[in-house]
């Protein structure tokens, strides 16, 4: 077994790392959020007045889901584990198109499409694949919801992906808008000096990630401007192609 370069690589993604899978992105004119309201479908409000409509909305996304694989972005990210020692994924993605493309250390900020958790027992997580219905209820008795963080609801893994990130020697960002706060917050967490790159067709430079000194744009689409940013890390740390 080859030894791996002693770095820690934090990668922080969005809808856009997963537009070329065939999943839309959210703020885009084609996007999720101009064919549905924010406030009908992903917040508590939305769940208590109509949960048969969140539930629809979630379901929908869900049978896609299962119905598109990783692109050579997802794979790109992936195959940086073979080579370096510390990798994370930190994604806004619901999807698990990181998983499946051999990542396998992905915090989900804004939970997970594919699992479903207790409305009463936040703890009572399950996996879940096919539709979920009012009357599907966890073990205690207690109405399933779906297992994302809404509009209005605390991020819970927000400290450990400012720890990750605190950590980082080298920090990418890839295919997000970073307009969804507190997610958007994260680069303010990474030291200055450290290198970054930013792929997004369409960069949307926020104040914390101008902070970072050596912040390199690549703009251009995620499966595009991923593995040329791989191919430019190997070759700075000497990895033959
Ligand atoms: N490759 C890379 N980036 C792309 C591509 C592509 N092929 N196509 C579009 N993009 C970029 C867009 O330019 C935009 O900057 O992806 C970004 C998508 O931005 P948003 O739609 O705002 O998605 P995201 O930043 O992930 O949204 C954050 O908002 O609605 C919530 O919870 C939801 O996690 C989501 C959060």
């Amino acid at each position: 077994m080859s030894i791996k370069i002693a770095q820690r690589i934090v990668i922080f993604t969005g809808a856009g790392v997963s537009a070329e899978s065939g999943l839309s992105t959210f703020r885009d004119p084609e996007g999720i959020w101009a064919k549905y309201r924010i406030e009908e479908v992903a917040t508590p409000v939305a769940w208590k007045r109509d949960p048969q409509k969140v539930l629809d909305f979630y379901n929908a996304r869900r049978r896609q889901l299962l119905q598109v694989a990783p692109n050579m972005a997802h794979y790109a990210l992936a195959g940086l584990e073979e080579h370096f020692e510390d990798v994370r994924i930190i994604t806004q993605n619901v999807d698990d198109l990181h998983e499946r493309a051999g990542s396998t250390r992905v915090l989900h900020l804004h939970g997970e499409l594919r699992k479903v958790r207790s409305t009463r027992y936040p703890e009572l997580v399950y996996p879940w694949d096919d539709d979920l219905h009012l009357g599907d209820l966890c073990e205690r008795g207690y109405q399933l919801r779906p297992h994302i963080v809404w509009f209005d609801e605390e991020v819970p893994l927000l400290p450990d992906a400012a720890d990750l990130t605190r950590q980082a020697d080298i920090f990418i960002v890839v295919g997000t808008s970073l307009a969804v706060y507190p997610a958007a917050s994260l680069a303010y967490y990474a030291f200055e000096e450290i290198s970054c790159y930013y792929i997004d067709p369409n960069p949307q430079v926020n104040w914390e990630m101008r902070r970072l000194k050596n912040l390199k744009i690549v703009a251009k689409p995620a499966t595009e401007g991923v593995p040329m940013v791989v191919e430019e890390l190997k070759k700075r740390f000497n990895i033959p192609a």
